[in-house]
């Protein structure tokens, strides 16, 4: 074994530690860090809200390590979620099915279903292989702010006082693709994406598809089903900007900022909305790959290197030739991180 790895082993053997402790560590995954406790630790579950100052009412992925654990954790397990299990894990598929008893009201703040995830990440793996049992563990970043894809970032969001295990740059950059599936009647399903990641909603029509079933897509969800359903999130710490028309002059761009980012309310949902100190002056300009699965990769990232170099405003000008189905899951983290979309 290299120094790097044999260092990487006695990280995750102290943070497996902590974790029996009813500690919450750093986790990395393959699509963001996550911060993990126990799921059988009311002290742990306790633990990762406060840490991220996170409301009750919005609930927690469980991570597992083989399709037999999140069985264990779920109430139904049908054939849909054993054909896209089979199909997308370990992936960035998180699946919303009715929870099993074990499976605190806490962790799913008090729903009747779980989001389950089997994440692709070696380290995630081991960690969740060492404890025993299944770690919830939500993005590792203060409610509402811009999630972490390096241990770095979860260091400096918790003020270097989380134990981080260092497991590179994630290599899908934005969080699994949240999918709700409500059992009708036999053989008869709804599903719902809550949130849009990097499976695709064709590529799990692409499985569905081809089962003995019938099913149908529902376009919106209640509220009370999926209540981490915010207008803002990811949001990093200096003004952030959408700007949907890229023939807008820098001058108008200016103006219109100072007149409208000043008129945003304080709050939204209980998230705090970044707005100037002073006048914008200083704009910095976010550059993405036009290849959607690279821009996903660097996008976090790149919000929280442009909010060290502390410009006025950060703004993201959208090109009209952004189409790939890919582009839908930015999309929403990029509008939802901005203060302000302007057209
Ligand atoms: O990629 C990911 O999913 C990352 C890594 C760490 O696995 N985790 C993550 O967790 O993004 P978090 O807590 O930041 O986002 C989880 C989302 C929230 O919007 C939450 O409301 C939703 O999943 N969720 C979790 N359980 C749910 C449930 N039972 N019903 C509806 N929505 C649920
Ligand atoms: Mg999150």
């Amino acid at each position: 074994m290299n120094e790097r790895a044999l260092e990487i082993q006695k990280q995750i053997v102290l943070a497996v530690e902590h974790l029996k402790a009813d500690d919450v560590v750093g986790m990395p995954t393959e699509t963001v860090y996550g911060l993990a406790g126990r799921i059988d630790s009311e002290v742990a579950i306790k633990k990762i809200f406060s840490t991220k100052e996170r409301p009750f009412f919005d609930p927690l992925i469980v991570h597992v390590n083989s399709i037999e654990q999140a069985k264990s954790c779920a109430s139904e397990w049908s054939e849909v979620s054993q054909a896209l299990a089979q199909a997308f894990w370990p992936g960035p598929l998180t699946l919303v099915l009715p929870k099993a008893d074990k499976i605190s009201d806490l962790i799913t703040s008090g729903l009747t279903t779980v989001g389950l995830r089997w994440p692709n990440h070696p380290i995630a793996q081991e960690m969740i292989e060492r404890v025993g049992v299944p770690l919830a563990a939500p993005s590792a970043n203060k409610f509402g702010r811009t999630s972490p894809t390096k241990a770095q970032h979860v260091k400096d969001e918790f003020s270097n006082e989380v134990l981080v295990v260092d497991g590179d740059a994630c290599s899908i950059g934005i969080e699994s693709t949240v999918l709700h599936i409500k059992t009708m009647a036999l053989k008869k399903y709804q599903l719902s994406i809550l949130r849009q990641g990097a499976i695709l909603k064709s590529q799990i029509d692409l499985v569905v598809s081809k089962l003995n079933i019938d099913y149908s897509w529902i376009e919106s969800i209640d509220k009370k089903e999926s209540p981490g359903h915010m207008k803002h999130h990811y949001m990093p710490s200096i003004p952030f900007v959408v700007c949907r028309n890229s023939q807008m002059k820098l001058s108008e761009l200016v103006v219109r900022l100072n007149q409208k980012l000043q008129e945003l309310p304080d709050e939204v949902e209980g998230v705090k909305i970044i707005k100037p100190k002073a006048e914008i002056k200083k704009i910095e300009f976010l550059r993405l790959s036009k290849d959607p699965t690279q821009a996903a990769r660097e996008l976090y990232a790149q919000l929280r290197a442009a909010s060290l170099r502390n410009p006025d405003a950060l703004c993201f000008i959208q090109g009209p030739d952004l189409h790939q189905e890919m582009w839908q899951s930015l999309f929403d983290r990029l509008y939802k991180a901005a203060s302000l979309i302007i057209d």
